[in-house]
């Protein structure tokens, strides 16, 4: 740990807009106090912004207003100024084409209204799945301090005496209902157990994953993960991170002292124990490319390869955040990699102790969902990068929810060109495709689809379920949402749509995949892909104008996080001019 606390008192950069007498300084001031705000706070004190993603249409994110005022007592009763804003809110459930397409405008505008206003430091109010990653970068890329606090998790879900699980139910039922094992207005019924609190997925699905990435990263503060959103405990971490953050500010620690190449590893590793989702890859990658760390998939296989997954949570386990949380959270999985030599204990957080410091009292409240390393749910978590002739840039694997028998495998291609053309096909009775298929997804990539949707892992076809088959493997450039399950090879690179090899996958080519080598091959003579290669000519078309061709121009590959190019980096927050 190396970082050296600033001095204080000092004069901060709010005042480079509030202090003094000047007309500038007055006209800067006196706009705010129509809200009511008496003249001595703007005599230097930190001035905090909470930028806020609660939005309707967000409905996992709907509750945090609430958290945003416990946020303000922390930070007033700490000795600073707060002042909120909202930010553009992807929301997982409702936006399209993807809300993955949004994570990168919606970092643009937290960068943009750190810079531009008078703050001195930012706590970060997030909780669905892109919001989290888009705050991380935002903020990153701008550098001045920022602590993150998730809206937690909903409730469990229940339905006839069992866990209903965000998502991780939804895709099973679905099946269940194509498989002929349940009726509709059970389906139906089901339907109102599935999200009964406020808050995000109650699996450790991407929401969940992202809050315990950004705690084991360091940036939010120890136990924020898994506290239910409706639970007290959740309102008194919102109002301890407001009184932090005000002593983040005078000690200018900010989010490069605290994103480290160790902390990128220690979330790495953090996310093969809780088994969390395959979307961390991505985000991860973008996040510390803002901080100017080149972490790569390799990083990913190197440091998740030997990690086992304790966390017993849908959707490889039994349980669910609410469970979690009982157990004791992230805090006892973090004391655990640290005991087995596999988290750096001396990475630095935003509470100012380090992350061993941080997590010597824990303790595991439950084993059953925690479990120990010799009851690992899988000895092989993390995520498994493979690469070959198709995936030249490497595609991913979750092991903990793909099928064992299927992770070596070769069988013949049945190929989809695109969404419509598998949702045109999938339930064609005519189809040749059986359990030894290999299922494979085209243009579903950041430029394909666009935004590359949560759709490689494909439902299987009908006539294949009703032999009781419930897993087959599955390979596209999609990404696959963090609540679901199966052998999905997901995140090939480069994508189909800008001439990767998966583009020129024709029916009936034998895939060989082995999960152990990290190979996946395309059995095809070289000649004859380089011949298809060379006839390959792209069918997504350029966006005439407007956000969709920014985005299109300008967003690199999963292999490395999918931000726009422009976009990587960290930019200061030096604004260039005063405003009059
Ligand atoms: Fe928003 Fe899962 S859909 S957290």
């Amino acid at each position: 740990m190396s970082f050296q606390k600033a001095a204080w008192p000092r004069r901060l950069r709010s005042q480079e807009w509030y202090g003094g007498e000047s007309r500038d300084a007055i006209y800067h001031r006196s706009w705010m106090k129509n809200q009511g705000l008496p003249a001595d706070l703007f005599d230097g004190r930190p001035v905090v912004g909470i930028c806020n993603t609660w939005s309707e249409l967000t409905p996992c994110n709907a509750h945090l207003r609430d958290l945003a005022e416990r946020v303000k007592h922390g930070i007033y009763e700490a000795g600073g100024l707060p002042v909120e804003f909202p930010v553009f809110s992807p929301g997982e459930p409702s936006l399209r084409p993807t809300a993955m397409m949004y994570r990168n405008l919606c970092a643009m505008d937290v960068e943009e209204a750190l810079r531009a206003n008078p703050l001195d430091g930012v706590v970060l109010l997030a909780g669905c799945d892109k919001t989290t990653p888009a705050l991380l970068m935002g903020a990153a890329s701008v550098d001045i301090p920022a602590i993150l606090v998730s809206g937690g998790p909903m409730l469990n879900g229940w339905f006839r005496g069992e866990r209903v699980g965000s998502g991780t139910a939804l895709w099973q039922m679905s099946e269940d209902i194509k498989a002929g094992k349940m009726s509709r207005a059970d389906f139906l019924e089901a339907e109102q157990s599935m999200s009964r609190s406020p808050g995000s997925c109650n699996t450790m699905g991407t929401a969940s994953t992202m809050a315990s990435m950004a705690e084991a990263l360091g940036m939010a503060l120890s136990g924020n993960a898994a506290i239910p959103a409706v639970d007290s405990r959740r309102r008194v971490m919102a109002h301890l991170t407001g009184r932090r953050i005000v002593d983040m500010v005078k000690d200018d620690l900010k989010p490069s002292d605290i994103l480290t190449r160790e902390a990128f590893e220690n979330a790495i590793r953090t996310n093969g124990a809780i088994g969390g989702s395959t979307n961390a890859v991505i985000h991860l990658l973008a996040i510390a490319r803002r901080v100017g760390i080149e972490l790569t998939l390799d990083d990913w296989d190197r440091c998740g390869r030997d990690i086992p997954t304790i966390v017993d949570l849908m959707p490889s386990g039994r349980f669910l955040m609410e469970e979690f949380f009982y157990a004791g959270g992230l805090p006892v999985v973090l004391k655990m990699l640290l005991e087995g030599g596999k988290l750096h204990g001396d990475a630095l957080t935003v509470s100012g102790a380090t992350m061993a410091e941080e997590i010597a009292e824990v303790r595991n409240w439950n084993e059953e969902v925690i479990r120990p390393v010799e009851r690992a749910l899988t000895q092989q978590g993390g995520i498994a990068v493979l690469c070959g002739n198709l995936a030249p840039n490497g595609a991913v694997l979750k092991p903990s929810a793909a099928s064992p028998h299927l992770m070596q495998h070769r069988g013949p291609a049945v190929v989809f060109e695109d969404i419509d053309h598998y949702k045109a096909r999938i339930e064609d009775e005519s189809l040749d495709i059986d359990e030894n298929s290999v299922m494979v997804l085209k243009n579903c990539g950041p430029r394909g689809y666009p935004g590359m949707a949560e759709v490689g892992n494909m439902g299987l076809p009908p006539k294949v379920l009703r032999k009781g088959i419930t897993d087959m493997v599955r390979i596209s450039d999609a990404r696959m949402s963090g609540t679901a399950y199966g052998t999905v090879i997901l995140h090939t690179a480069p994508e189909a749509a800008v001439g990767g090899p998966l583009a020129i996958v024709e029916d009936g080519d034998m895939i060989e995949v082995d999960v152990a080598a990290r190979r996946i091959h395309l059995d095809v003579p070289e000649e004859t892909i380089r011949a298809r290669l060379a006839a390959w000519a792209p069918t997504v078309k350029e966006p005439g104008s407007g956000f969709a061709r920014l985005f299109h121009l300008h967003v690199g590959g999963a292999d490395t996080g999918a931000d726009f190019d422009f976009l990587i980096g960290s930019r200061g927050h030096e604004v260039p001019r005063e405003s009059h």
